[in-house]
């Protein structure tokens, strides 16, 4: 069981956070989208304690750092978090021993996630899920699925998180449109139900995005991927500058796919043109010449991959590949895009091939080959994800043939011996050999590896890959 209860405020402490709240309300500078007015009721008779909380919220939210926090409209937890931290502090000088309580209170006023908001702040919850006003869990980064203490008096008050979140993020949420579906700008997605659909009860699920990205070598580190694996990507998906193979990683559900592709990303040089294609907002892209498109309303994937081509890309990232737009993207391949990414639901190559033919998808079998890689990641009952293998594909007579680069040997990822006519091709290409690409892998790989104890955060893994290129007598320029 995880404990929620947070203690409750006395009367005062209590009028203090309402006080904070409703001076956010009225300050012109915050543009923080707030899910419900003050309440003015609660000051009859009040006044004296209204100036002296005027004094303290003018000085209190004069901090440079609150200001920027609040002038955004949406507020991810992450950044409700530091909120937390410095309101704490402020309030604590000013004599308050109950402010960390004030702090969390405010800031769950604020966030409009009501009570579970206070489970949006604790960094070791990965996901939270209301299925009930008797059923809120959590999944927990050390314990996994975890019931917390969180009782709901009836689903009316979960109902109105709900709506407070809708009106948060600007959603309608009716009886004809019975789901909710948005993104924190910190990749946070949040998930809701009506009774519509879900009959026992509203329901809300959060899929926080990790803080903390993960970096290709946290995955090396973690055991996700060997480090020669990673540097065969990296060859791969950079191409020497001059071939770039089209990647995707395959897998189940939750098995680590999108983690992966934001670790691949950073094998693209950064001077490269992105634009990733997504349904909602979970591929970081660390380059800067970067546009980010996001489906909406009757706007599909289709819709905004062809728009993509409009816009000049060196590459085309694909969130999840999973309907028309793969006839789409295969046509992109088809005449000239290299370097693609992205993830499909697959469980290894051939049933990609399955999937990919058939509806919703129906790429014509001929096409296949234009993806060059399979990357397959897999969840373990031990819920670690592991790169199990790396499939080619080419082209066989007719149809698509598939080869194994990477396998899994008792345990152990390793190379079967071949890096594939794809990399043949790629050597072809840079001028180069299959003997001097062994060698650039294998420079690569050790380049990685001498890196490893760093303890690089996304970005400055980002950068000291693209040093590489800087170094004397490596490839790719
Ligand atoms: N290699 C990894 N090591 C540790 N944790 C991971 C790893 N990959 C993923 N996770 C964690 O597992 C969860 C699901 O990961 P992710 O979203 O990448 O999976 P997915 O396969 O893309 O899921 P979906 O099927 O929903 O698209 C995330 O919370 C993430 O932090
Ligand atoms: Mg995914």
């Amino acid at each position: 069981m995880y404990k929620v209860r947070i203690p409750y405020l006395d009367e005062e402490e209590y009028l203090l956070k309402e006080y904070l709240y409703e001076y956010v309300v009225n300050k012109r500078e915050f543009t923080i989208r707030l899910p419900r007015p003050p309440k003015k009721e609660i000051w009859k008779g009040k006044e004296a304690l209204r100036s002296k909380f005027k004094e303290i919220a003018e000085s209190v939210f004069s901090n440079p750092e609150i200001q920027e926090i609040l002038s955004d409209q949406i507020v991810s937890p992450a950044e409700f978090k530091r909120f937390v931290k410095i309101i704490t502090k402020e309030l604590k000088v000013r004599g308050f021993e109950n402010a960390k309580n004030i702090a969390i209170r405010l800031a769950m006023s604020l966030m409009g996630y009501g009570e579970i908001g206070f489970l949006l702040l604790d960094d070791n919850i990965e996901e939270v899920e209301v299925n009930g006003p008797k059923g809120v869990f959590i999944y927990h980064k050390k314990k996994g699925y975890v019931q917390t203490d969180l009782v709901f008096p009836s689903a009316a008050d979960i109902l109105e998180i709900i709506d407070q979140i809708a009106h948060i993020h600007g959603k309608t949420l009716d009886e004809e449109h019975p789901f909710l579906d948005a993104t924190l700008p910190d990749g946070s997605r949040v998930n809701a139900t009506l009774p519509t659909v879900t009959p026992e009860s509203p329901t809300i699920t959060v899929r926080k995005f990790s803080r903390h990205k993960l970096s290709i070598f946290d995955l090396i580190r973690n055991g996700t991927i060997t480090a020669e694996a990673a540097a065969y990507l990296w060859v791969a998906i950079e191409g020497l500058r001059m071939y770039p193979l089209n990647v995707l990683v395959i897998g189940g559900t939750a098995s680590g796919k999108t983690t992966l592709l934001n670790a691949l990303l950073a094998f693209i040089p950064e001077d490269q043109r992105i634009i990733t294609v997504e349904d909602t907002r979970e591929v970081f892209v660390p380059h800067r010449n970067r546009v980010h498109m996001i489906t909406y309303d009757g706007v599909t994937m289709n819709d905004l991959l062809i728009n993509t081509l409009r816009m000049r890309p060196d590459r085309i990232i694909v969130g999840e590949v999973r309907g028309p737009e793969a006839v789409t993207l295969f046509q992109a391949m088809d005449v000239g895009h290299r370097g693609v990414l992205g993830t499909l639901h697959a469980n290894n190559a051939v049933d990609a091939k399955e999937r990919l033919t058939h509806e919703p998808m129906n790429v014509p079998e001929s096409m296949l080959p234009l993806v060059n890689l399979y990357v397959m990641v897999k969840r373990y009952p031990d819920g670690s994800r592991r790169v199990k293998e790396i499939v080619e594909s080419v082209r066989g007579e007719n149809t698509v043939a598939y080869g194994n680069i990477f396998e899994t040997v008792n345990g152990e990822l390793r190379m079967t011996g071949s890096v594939g006519q794809n990399m043949d091709t790629l050597a072809e290409e840079a001028n180069t050999t299959r003997k001097e690409i062994m060698k650039e892998i294998e420079r690569r790989k050790q380049y990685l590896e001498a890196l490893l104890d760093k303890k690089l955060d996304y970005t400055s893994a980002f950068r000291a890959i693209n040093k590489y290129y800087a170094l004397e007598g490596n490839g790719g320029g």
